[in-house]
């Protein structure tokens, strides 16, 4: 809003191919049916003054995240440990205010009333209620009636791969680490929510699990007319080629966007992308641009 971070790119540039993107930092990434702003984060700055040197996590951070009309996108986040990802996130969901800036939200200023869900690594799921009663709580919680609250909680409880499993605690080991997630994004979409945050929400799971979980969250945009903007964060390369959009690298102290490009595969993900050619060239450059962030 107050500053775009990325110079435009004519249409003839979206295809930026892995090749091509040594300036992908440089270029914001256009794409035709681009809308308005979703998130705007402006003149952030967060300074933790416990220490000595204070630590200054953003100064004068600005980010603009583009909607895309009645479509789906992953924005992933990558970065350091420590470089603020998880503090980004914070403040668009609010629940932290930097120590000065402004967050806007379809270019409102965001208010301490709006809550935007976020999916954590850890699992977050009521553990004495059941997985129907978990998915249903939102809607419960916004004054849906129960017997709409419960149909609408059994559709995403189908989408996300549950049938079955609805009336069961929503504890492990009644259910899997896998399953466990699945009814915490079910319990953040059964909102329609423009905006679903998420913190490396499959760190704790297996490899297996975790790419089985990859093309199930890839594969509700285009079967559940779901449409959110999942902003993302992970350290696992491949997760984010796989699940992205775009994908913005920050550096550190003070945090600043470093690298932005979009990941031009097909919008349909399944396991063959992971072996096709663009796939491994995206995944080993940005390899490359985090491991150029550790010198
Ligand atoms: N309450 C706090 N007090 C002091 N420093 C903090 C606090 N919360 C976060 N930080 C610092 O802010 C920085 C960013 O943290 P975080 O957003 O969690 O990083 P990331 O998610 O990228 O690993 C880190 O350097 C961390 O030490
Ligand atoms: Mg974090």
């Amino acid at each position: 809003m107050k500053r775009n971070i990325f110079q435009k790119q004519d249409d003839s540039e979206v295809n930026n191919s892995v090749e091509s993107s040594s300036s992908i930092d440089e270029k914001i990434v256009k794409s035709s049916n681009e809308g308005s702003d979703i998130i705007n984060l402006v003149n952030i700055n967060q300074v933790y003054t416990d220490h000595v040197p204070h630590n200054v996590v953003f100064k004068d951070f600005n980010l603009d995240i583009k909607d895309i009309k009645d479509q789906g996108q992953f924005v992933t986040l990558m970065g350091k440990s420590g470089c603020g990802k998880s503090t980004l996130l914070r403040y668009i969901s609010g629940l932290q205010n930097p120590t000065s800036g402004d967050v806007f939200i379809y270019g409102k200023k965001r208010s301490d009333k709006d809550r935007i869900p976020m999916v954590f690594q850890q699992y977050t799921s009521f553990e004495w209620k059941t997985v129907l009663q978990n998915v249903a709580l939102p809607l419960i919680l916004k004054g849906v009636s129960k017997d709409e609250a419960n149909e609408r909680a059994m559709d995403m409880i189908k989408i996300v791969g549950l049938s079955g499993h609805e009336n069961k605690w929503a504890k492990y080991p009644t259910l899997s680490g896998g399953q466990l997630q699945r009814v915490a994004i079910a319990r953040n979409l059964v909102v329609n929510p423009q905006i679903l945050l998420m913190d490396e929400p499959f760190g704790a799971l297996d490899t297996i699990t975790r790419k089985q979980i990859q093309v199930f969250l890839r594969s509700i945009f285009e079967h559940a007319k779901l449409d959110p903007t999942v902003i993302f964060v992970t350290h696992s390369e491949s997760e984010a080629v796989f699940l992205s959009t775009d994908i913005y690298i920050l550096d550190s102290g003070p945090a600043n966007v470093k690298h932005h490009f979009k990941i031009d595969l097909p919008q349909e993900r399944n396991e063959t992308v992971r072996y096709s050619k663009e796939f491994t060239d995206y995944v080993n450059k940005l390899g490359a641009l985090m491991e150029d962030l550790k010198k």
